[in-house]
């Protein structure tokens, strides 16, 4: 059976990945997740009693564990979700992302590096699957083409610049070692499961409990957005069929002002919530204080996967919203214990007995 070890793989896009791997029967999934403030075992509940996944809580950078797992499991490749991931959080608290995104990938690439020279360049077919961000980028004009693979880095928060150090370090890994690396850059993610300071459950969330809807600015920054299951495809189909030394930019060809995204949320929740006290929603929303730096415009030239590889987004913008919304709806469970940090204290009753 082929086996995976996916690092994150309690987070958003991570657990999301985990779960979609496991119904698909893609092999043994190795899981490990440091279980910080953004990664949740509710996400993974589904796959309690699972023999074909294995959780470890552990950090990237710790490289005698990671070394250990890649001998112990002999995984065909390493996929790495691993990050800290918000940008706010950067500007608060850059250490942190220098910790994991820089140093953790830097330790992770090493431990990889042995393990494929030491299993004399074997399994075959193996991969460094790097998940990153189309933020590296940094921020475009209205008039400026779309970011394709070729397009300079110019990060500019302390997180897009941490995401961009550990792309170069993957990059180099490749060119210098020949480790077989691949980086995706993906675009904005929404979906079930997303922890909510970021924007479209934070949104969610506020106006099912009637508190304002904070837009930072004018409201017009846009950002290109991809439901996450569609996300978890490409990187599928990445492992599949990519080429080791290449990177692939995934978007969801949906680019909309955050103003746009807000009146499509709104009209949805008054939709799904007809008895809501707090209808129409939109009013709900209110302009804050911009974030420091805060980038203009993302925008993803995708053709690449699309020709190269066959992946195409199969969800809209609209279906994708709706789906989100549904779900958490659906899992107040998740979202009370997000919100009251149960989850945290399930973590340190857990862990601290081991
Ligand atoms: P997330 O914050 O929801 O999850 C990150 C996970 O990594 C958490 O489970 C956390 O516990 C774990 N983690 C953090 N530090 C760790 C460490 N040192 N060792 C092991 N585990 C650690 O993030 P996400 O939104 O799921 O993003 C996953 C990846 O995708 C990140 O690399 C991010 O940069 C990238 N990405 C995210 C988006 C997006 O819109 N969310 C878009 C493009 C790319
Ligand atoms: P976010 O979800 O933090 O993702 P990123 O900054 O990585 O793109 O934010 C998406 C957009 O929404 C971004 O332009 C910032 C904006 N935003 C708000 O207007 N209000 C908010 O409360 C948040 C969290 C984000």
């Amino acid at each position: 059976m082929t086996t995976y070890l996916v690092t994150g793989g309690a987070g958003f896009i991570g657990s999301n990945f985990v779960l979609a791997g496991r119904r698909a029967g893609v092999g043994k999934i190795i899981n490990l997740d440091k279980l910080t403030y953004a990664g949740n075992m509710e996400n993974l509940a589904e796959l309690a009693g699972d023999p074909d996944h294995v959780f470890v809580r552990g950090d990237i950078g710790d490289r005698d564990l990671v070394f250990r797992l890649l001998e112990e499991h002999q995984p065909r490749a390493v996929i790495n979700f691993a990050a800290e991931s918000h940008v706010d959080r950067s500007i608060l608290g850059p250490q942190a992302f220098i910790e994991t995104n820089v140093m953790g990938t830097f330790t992770l690439l090493e431990a990889s590096l042995e393990y494929w020279r030491k299993s004399g360049h074997n399994p075959a077919g193996f991969r460094f699957l790097h998940i990153s961000t189309d933020e590296v980028y940094g921020s475009l004009e209205p008039q400026d083409l779309a970011f394709s693979e070729d397009s300079p880095y110019r990060p500019n928060s302390p997180y897009s610049a941490s995401k961009a150090a550990s792309d170069h370090l993957a990059r180099a890994y490749y060119h210098t070692y020949g480790l077989p690396v691949i980086i995706t850059n993906c675009s904005n993610n929404y979906g079930p499961r997303q922890f909510p300071e970021k924007l479209i459950p934070l949104m969610i969330l506020n106006a099912q409990q009637g508190k304002p809807l904070p837009i930072y600015g004018d409201g017009q920054n846009v950002r290109d957005w991809l439901y996450v299951d569609d996300h978890c495809r490409a990187i599928l189909t990445v492992l599949k069929k990519g080429l080791p030394g290449e990177t692939y930019n995934i978007g969801g060809r949906s680019e909309m002002t955050n103003n746009q995204v807000m009146a499509a949320l709104c009209l949805i929740l008054d939709d799904a919530v007809q008895d809501s006290p707090n209808r129409p929603h939109k009013n709900l929303i209110t302009y804050v204080t911009d974030r420091p730096g805060h980038d203009r415009r993302y925008a993803i030239d995708c053709r690449k996967i699309e020709s190269e590889l066959s992946w195409h987004p199969q969800e809209t913008f609209e279906t994708g919203l709706r789906k989100t919304v549904a779900w958490y709806l659906e899992n107040r469970n998740w979202v009370e214990s997000v919100q009251s940090g149960d989850y945290l204290n399930w973590i340190e009753k857990n862990y601290q007995s081991r």
